[in-house]
């Protein structure tokens, strides 16, 4: 069911994690002992789905804006029965937070991530860690085209450059960028 979630999502040209991102998050959810978390940017589910699927013992808590993605994800969180993933159908720019996470995805829009990370970095654990995907935005943060690039993409790739930079420059914090699928950056508090 998972295949078919993501078949269909790649064949409507619907952004979803590279399977080593989220081999990666399931591997780092399990090491940690992880009990809650929240993701922003649902799309159809296959994330939080596939999370929830390999890690039964968490409970997961995903945003996603888009109306019509929502109702998706839940037909396909109906058909897996996942019960412990909680589909919450908002914008994560004013969603109210009302607890604390040990893990915290940022996988909604790109350019607005330094904004998912003030609001949601305080709702994070002592101990817990932050993701952000696609730092390498498909490639182009590394390596932009030469030449006439479109001024949209060349926008979106400065932000996340931003907000990379942003995020080193705080010094309670600890950053490393993964090498896995499209650049994951993994955030934690720095130990007194
Ligand atoms: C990259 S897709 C998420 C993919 C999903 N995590 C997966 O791997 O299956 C990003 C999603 O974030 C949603 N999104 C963008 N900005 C958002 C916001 N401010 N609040 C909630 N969702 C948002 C988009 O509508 C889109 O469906």
């Amino acid at each position: 069911m998972l295949n078919k979630i993501k078949a269909n999502a790649l064949a409507r040209n619907i952004p979803i994690m590279s399977d080593d991102t989220l081999a990666y998050l399931i591997d780092s959810i399990d090491r940690h002992y992880v009990k809650d978390v929240l993701e922003i940017g649902t799309a159809i589910g296959y994330s939080s789905l596939s999370i929830a699927y390999h890690c039964p013992e968490i409970h997961i808590d995903t945003l996603e804006k888009d109306e019509t993605r929502y109702q998706e994800a839940l037909k396909n969180k109906a058909l897996l029965d996942l019960k412990q993933v909680h589909m919450i159908c908002a914008d994560a720019r004013t969603w109210l937070v009302d607890k604390f996470y040990d893990v915290i995805i940022i996988d909604g829009a790109k350019g607005q991530n330094q904004l998912f990370f003030d609001r949601y970095f305080p709702f994070l654990k002592q101990d817990g860690i932050m993701f952000v995907d696609n730092m390498y935005f498909h490639g182009f943060v590394k390596a932009m085209p030469q030449g006439k690039t479109k001024r949209n993409l060349r926008q979106m790739v400065n932000k996340i450059a931003k907000f990379e930079a942003y995020v080193h420059a705080l010094n309670h914090i600890q950053v490393e960028l993964v090498d896995v699928g499209d650049g994951l950056l993994k955030i934690t508090r720095k130990k007194e």
